[in-house]
């Protein structure tokens, strides 16, 4: 771009435009895929829990060869802090810039489109209108939607329950209340406008992958496309002490047995985040959990863990017990979960979550962690972006085949613990060709094709 040798950052500032104005304009400008004005990254991460604006990309100081988890997992919590910041009232996906982090009211990814709004039944065009909500017809509590309302259920009662595998449903997982976790998908207004522009919520208008492969995927998501997957659980039971550790809110939550629709106050247990980013064309992969999930007791907790009985002697069961179909009623026997001891949250990710935790505090994201990020990686200089034509292949994703840190969520990937050839990246690389990655529009684009993992159906 011709600013005759001046950053757009340094131009705007002449201008008298505010950094944070100047962070927005540059992620727009990402978005547009204009080459980004050569920039200089600190060598250490600047921590930063004050801005609703995430980093349009990592930003990694030239040169750098080492294994960069700081700039990823840095990545990730300012992503995180961008999502659950308060939304500014009636704007959906917009932050409140007058609020703080911890301020009242639905957050950003909240109000971001969700999966039903995207794939109608019928598959009829969604609303263009990313502000826009749907009649209550459109979805399963036939609930009246508008700002922040959330509905969590789905038709089938257990598309929003059973845990992902590979393009199909496994088992759900139950806390210790007997609860299911259930999860909500959204999109942000990149990921949206593109998917309704190029009808994807239609199957027949995902193009077919032309043989030979092409070395590109066949879709591509724009820059700034963000698509989170969350878990939430009904804190039924819980005690207030245990309640204040988590960020809760109300939700019309669908019961899977009976159909009914009620109120409910649901806790935030588990957060994917994908953005796809200039430089990481195979988006960036970022995972958190609640504090409390599993032993042990992080500081100021209860004691009392959401998927754990406390009992050391009770160890988490190879397979899950549980069946997608029948699916039984709940309260649900709940078991055990343990992290795999052989994939802990890496040390390094552990005190970057400190710094973030200890930015967070008094606020409800002070107890919650980065489990995992996973990104593409390339041998050498690390702040050289990495191709589009790579693919996610295990062998050149972080951490990699041989991992020695996590590479899944304990509340969405509960059973995948001990599998590097399933971490995020792996197992969405199978979707790569068709839909760059979204295993959702590749299972819901209509007419939606969700099977059940034989492992999840009782014989
Ligand atoms: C074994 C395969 C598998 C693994 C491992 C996996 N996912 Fe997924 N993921 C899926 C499937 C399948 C869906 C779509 C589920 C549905 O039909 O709604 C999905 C959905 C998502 C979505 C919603 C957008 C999309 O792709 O459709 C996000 C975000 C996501 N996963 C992130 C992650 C992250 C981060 C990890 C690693 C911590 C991860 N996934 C691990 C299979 C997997």
């Amino acid at each position: 771009m011709g600013f005759g040798g001046l950053s757009l950052r340094a131009v705007l500032g002449r201008l008298g435009v505010g950094a944070a104005y100047v962070a927005a304009v540059l992620v727009v400008f990402s978005g547009l895929a204009v080459a980004a004005p050569a920039k200089v990254c600190p060598d250490d991460v600047v921590q930063d829990a004050s801005s609703p604006v995430p980093l349009s990309d990592v930003c990694i100081p030239d040169g750098y060869t080492d294994i960069p988890m700081d700039y990823f997992d840095d990545f990730s919590w300012r992503e995180f802090v961008a999502m659950v910041w308060p939304a500014a009232k009636g704007k959906r996906g917009v932050a409140d810039t007058t609020k703080t982090v911890g301020g009242p009211g639905p957050r950003v990814f909240e109000t971001f489109k969700s999966l039903y709004e995207v794939f109608h039944d019928d598959g009829s065009a969604p609303t263009a209108a990313f502000n826009a909500y749907d009649p209550p017809g459109m979805n399963v509590c036939n609930a009246a939607t508008g700002f922040g309302d959330m509905v969590l259920g789905s038709k089938s009662g257990i598309d929003d329950i059973g845990q992902a595998g590979v393009g199909e449903l496994l088992g759900p997982l139950v806390a210790q209340n007997g609860r299911y976790v259930r999860l909500q998908t959204l999109y942000n207004k990149i990921a949206y406008d593109f998917i309704v522009s190029h009808k994807l919520y239609q199957r027949a208008s995902l193009p077919p992958v032309p043989s030979p492969r092409p070395e590109l995927p066949v879709v591509q998501f724009p820059m700034g496309s963000v698509v989170l997957k969350a878990s939430w659980l009904d804190l039924e039971g819980f005690t207030e002490e245990q309640k204040a550790r988590f960020y809760s809110r109300m939700a019309m939550l669908k019961d899977p047995n009976t159909g009914q629709c009620s109120k409910t106050l649901m806790g935030l247990v588990g957060m994917h985040i994908v953005v796809k980013t200039p430089s990481r064309p195979q988006w960036i992969w970022s995972s958190f959990e609640q504090i409390d999930a599993i032993p042990p007791k992080e500081f100021g907790g209860t004691g009392k863990f959401t998927f754990h009985d406390g009992n050391k002697t009770n160890p988490m069961p190879a397979e899950n017990p549980l069946m997608l179909v029948p699916l039984a009623k709940q309260p649900v026997t709940p078991f055990n979960v343990t992290r795999n001891i052989m994939a802990p949250v890496h040390p390094k990710t552990e005190l970057m979550n400190l710094v973030y935790q200890r930015l967070l505090h008094n606020t409800p994201f002070e107890f919650y962690r980065v489990a995992t990020t996973q990104w593409p990686r390339l041998e050498g200089n690390q702040a050289a972006p990495v191709p589009a034509t790579q693919g996610g292949e295990i062998t050149t994703t972080f951490p990699g085949a041989g991992a020695t840190s996590a590479f899944a969520n304990l509340t969405m990937e509960t059973f995948d613990q001990g599998r590097p050839q399933l971490g995020c990246m792996s197992c969405h690389n199978q979707a790569r060709m068709t839909v760059d990655f979204l295993w959702s529009v590749m299972d819901h684009a209509y007419p939606a094709k969700v099977g059940v993992a034989k492992s999840a159906i009782a014989r």
